[in-house]
């Protein structure tokens, strides 16, 4: 069971293992770098990192109609459960929660995290487990040394990593990010998707690790 990924742009990604995919982030509507809309994603499960539109997304409309699992924070799920999501698992930074195909935890972020001005908990990296293999995604964070403890922790395979500044890391210290994260491939995102957070990616230029610059709505292997 090889994992494959399928960027949806921005941050969303849909994690495939055998038959189980995961999507995290999916924000598709609204979303000028998605490959196709809401309507295209099958998943059984998704991960939100946090609140923000550009993370939420289509959440609640994919949960709806694939009767998927959202794992969040526990303010996000509340937030969920009341929008009609019939399957909630809600964490916090910390934790772990195992599922049928794998697992899910949940690291820290330095960041905020909200929705039409409500609080919805602390926002959040998620580590998912499946097929085998282990995705690191950092969610919307600065810079932060705990990126290190991350990587010795949890060894992942991959790391997603925010690397258009302003509202996260920028190249430069999504570089420093990759290095200490020191997973075998990462791949930066976050980027480009509007003009305030339009960089040179060739910036993100870390050592010791596999960079990959996939095309939006193409699946691939990242570890073959
Ligand atoms: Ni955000
Ligand atoms: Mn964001």
């Amino acid at each position: 069971m090889s994992l494959e990924l399928t960027w949806l742009g921005h941050s969303g990604f849909l994690l495939h293992a055998g038959d189980v995919t995961v999507a995290i982030d999916p924000f598709l509507t609204g979303n000028p770098k998605a490959p196709f809309g809401p309507e295209r994603v099958r998943c059984h499960a998704i991960v939100v990192t946090h609140g923000h539109g550009d993370h939420l997304g289509d959440t609640v409309a994919i949960a709806r109609v694939n009767g998927a699992t959202v794992f969040g924070s526990w303010e996000l799920c509340n937030y969920l459960d009341a929008q009609g999501v019939t399957k909630t698992e809600a964490g916090n930074a910390g934790g772990r929660i195992v599922t049928p195909w794998g697992w899910v935890a949940f690291t820290p972020a330095v960041h905020s995290s909200s929705h039409e001005g409500r609080y919805l908990g602390s926002p959040l990296g998620a580590v998912v487990h499946l097929g085998g293999s282990t995705v690191y995604h950092c969610g919307d964070t600065a810079l932060f040394s705990d990126l290190k403890l991350m990587g010795e922790l949890y060894r992942p395979d991959v790391a997603l990593i925010p690397a258009g500044d302003r509202f996260t890391m920028g190249p430069e210290l999504a570089t420093r990010a990759a290095e200490w994260i020191g997973a075998t491939v990462s791949i930066p995102m976050h980027y480009d998707t509007w003009p305030p957070i339009a960089v040179e990616i060739t910036r993100f230029a870390p050592s010791g690790t596999r960079v990959l610059l996939p095309r939006a709505g193409e699946r691939f292997s990242p570890l073959d």
